[in-house]
């Protein structure tokens, strides 16, 4: 179907077919073209559509017809989704936010170039910041502030008034305490819970079935 505004996606993995569909059916964007650097295009077309370099886009496509939607993971700790747009602002092109239809969306600031899947929660007076993607069934919980870059696999949960910097992970089913700071490239693995903040750069892990010494689960429950 024929939109009144169009734009390009950034990347050609399974997940920007996947962002393709998300955004032709839930919002009023026509995907015309996907485009990756010089070096990674071996073909002309990729999902039925052009596929263009990146170093010649505004050639055929112009900073004021056509949009951007980075679709891009958390490779490198999210480094080229945050190296990618900044290339697409310094051409010119504004980046457009997808947010799921049934998103609750009671935040008080959102940026640009975010991509937000289904039944997340952005809760009361939440900030969020650029280019961050936060998948299916993630819970943002109030007052909290999230900076640039940062990726939230399913079903992670921030509770209420924490910081979670730029450029972390966080894996599927973690959880972090509220009031706590997730400072700049935090890996949250899967399952994790944080219950104190995080250092720059750490990586945190859910300890291994721990048995508690001089404890009987007869005195306990
Ligand atoms: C944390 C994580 C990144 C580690 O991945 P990995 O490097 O493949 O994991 P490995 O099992 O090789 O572990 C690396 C090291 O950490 C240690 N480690 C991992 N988990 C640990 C744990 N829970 N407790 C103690 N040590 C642990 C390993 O023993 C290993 O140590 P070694 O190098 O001395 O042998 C991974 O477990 C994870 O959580 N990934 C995120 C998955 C996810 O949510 N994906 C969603 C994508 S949409």
């Amino acid at each position: 179907m024929m939109k009144d505004r169009k734009c390009i996606i950034f990347g050609i993995t399974s997940f920007a077919k996947m962002i393709r569909y998300y955004v032709e059916k839930y919002s009023d964007l026509e995907v015309v073209a996907y485009t990756v650097d010089r070096r990674y295009k071996e073909c002309d077309m990729f999902d039925g559509l052009p596929l263009i370099e990146f170093e010649e886009i505004e050639k055929k496509y112009c900073v004021e017809e056509y949009s951007f939607i980075l679709a891009l993971g958390y490779k490198h700790m999210n480094e080229i989704r945050k190296q990618k747009y900044h290339a697409v602002k310094a051409k010119g092109y504004k980046l457009e936010n997808f947010i799921y239809p049934n998103t609750s969306q009671n935040y008080f600031e959102i940026g640009e170039g975010n991509i937000i899947l289904e039944n997340v929660t952005l809760a009361y007076g939440v900030k969020i910041g650029n280019a961050n993607i936060i998948w299916n069934g993630c819970q943002i919980s109030h007052e909290s502030v999230i900076g640039d870059f940062n990726f939230f696999s399913v079903s992670s949960l921030i509770a209420g008034k924490t910081v979670v910097k730029n450029s972390c992970f966080l894996g599927v089913n973690s959880a972090v305490r509220g009031a706590r700071t997730l400072e700049d490239y935090t890996l949250v693995g899967a399952g994790c819970y944080m219950n104190d903040g995080s250092k720059p750069y750490g990586v945190y892990v859910p300890v291994r079935s721990l048995c508690l010494e001089n404890k009987k689960s007869t005195d306990m429950l």
